[in-house]
C-alpha cells in the first residue's frame, strides 16, 4: 500500500499505536519507508505491537494525558532520531455509552482528558519542536515542509451521537484544535488536519451492544463499516508531501454519511 509515497527517512509518532487503527495507520506509514514510534498506555498490547511492526518500529509507554510524560517523550523523539516529520495523534477512549443524565462527570472528564487534552499535550510537545527543525526540500512540492500532523477524529464530532455526548465533544474539540493549531503553523511548512472516520472493527468497535452497532451501520449510506487500510490510506496522504496545501482540512471517511 505504501508503495505509491515515498516516506523514506521520515519519522512519525502514532499514539494509540498498539490499537486498531494506530497499528494499521503504523504498518502504512512503515510499508511506505518511514520509521515510527507507537506511543500507548497499554504495554502489553505495546510491546506486542512494536514486535509485529518489525524493526522500523518502535515503543514508547506514556499516558498522553500526563504532561511531564509527553514532554519527556517528545524532547527522547526528537533527540534520538534529530527530528519527528509526522505525527498522527490517534489515542482515544470511547467511555460510557449513556445518555447524558445517566453518565458519570468522571467518564466525560476521562473522555475529555484522553481524546482532548491529551491530543493537545502531544500536539504541544511536538509541534514547538518540529517548527524549530531544518525544513525539508520536496520532491513533490516546490515549497519546503516541516511536518504533517494528523487528528484522528470521527463522524460523531461533526453530527453528535445519542449516548456518546463526551465522546462527540471530544471529537469536536479535536477538530477546532487541529483548525487552530493549522493557522498557527501555516507559515512553518507544518500541515495540519483531521479525519473523521466512520465506524471500525477493532476494540473501541466492539465495546457497544449489537442494537447500538446496527444502528450505526444504518447510518452509514454504503452499508458497511470503514476498513482499518482505508484509514490508513488517507492518513498516508495526509502524511506525505503531496498533501502540501490543505492544512486545516477536515478530510471526510464515513461512507456517505456525512454530507458535509
Ligand atoms: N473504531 C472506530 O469505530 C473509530 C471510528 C472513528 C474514530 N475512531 C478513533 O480512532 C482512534 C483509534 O481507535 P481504535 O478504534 O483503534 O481503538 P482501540 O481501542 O483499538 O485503540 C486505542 C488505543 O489508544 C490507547 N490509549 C487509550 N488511552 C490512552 C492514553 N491515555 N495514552 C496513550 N494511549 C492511550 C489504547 O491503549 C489503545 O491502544 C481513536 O481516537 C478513536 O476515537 C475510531
Amino acid at each position: 500500500m505504501g508503495a505509491r509515497y515515498n516516506l523514506r527517512s521520515r519519522r512519525a509518532i502514532v499514539t494509540g499505536g498498539a490499537g486498531g487503527l494506530g497499528r494499521g495507520i503504523a504498518q502504512a506509514l512503515i510499508d511506505a519507508g518511514a520509521t515510527v514510534e507507537l506511543w500507548d498506555a497499554n504495554a502489553a498490547a505495546l510491546a506486542e505491537a512494536a514486535a509485529d511492526l518489525g524493526p522500523a518500529a518502535s515503543a514508547r509507554h506514556i499516558d498522553i494525558t500526563d504532561a511531564a510524560a509527553v514532554e519527556i517523550g517528545a524532547e527522547a523523539a526528537f533527540q534520538s532520531g534529530g527530528r519527528i516529520d509526522i505525527l498522527i495523534n490517534n489515542a482515544g477512549v470511547l467511555g460510557e455509552v449513556k445518555p447524558v443524565w445517566e453518565t458519570s462527570p468522571e467518564n466525560f472528564q476521562r473522555v475529555l482528558q484522553v481524546n482532548l487534552f491529551g491530543a493537545y499535550l502531544v500536539t504541544r510537545a511536538v509541534v514547538g519542536r518540529m517548527r524549530a527543525q531544518v525544513p525539508r526540500e520536496t520532491a513533490v512540492s516546490q515549497h519546503a515542509l516541516r511536518g504533517h500532523i494528523v487528528n484522528i477524529a470521527s463522524i460523531q464530532g461533526k453530527e453528535g451521537m445519542a449516548l456518546a455526548a463526551a465522546y462527540s465533544a471530544s471529537k469536536a474539540g479535536l477538530l477546532a484544535l487541529t483548525k487552530s493549531v493549522a493557522k498557527e503553523t501555516a507559515k512553518d511548512g507544518i500541515i495540519v488536519t483531521a479525519i473523521t472516520p466512520a465506524a471500525a472493527e477493532t476494540a473501541m468497535a466492539k465495546e457497544i451492544t449489537a442494537e447500538r452497532r446496527a444502528d450505526i451501520l444504518a447510518r452509514i449510506p454504503m452499508g458497511r463499516f470503514v476498513e482499518i487500510e482505508e484509514v490508513a490510506r488517507m492518513v498516508l496522504w495526509l502524511s506525505s508531501d503531496e498533501c502540501s496545501f490543505s492544512t486545516g482540512g477536515i478530510f471526510d471517511l464515513s461512507g456517505g454519511r456525512a454530507t458535509y
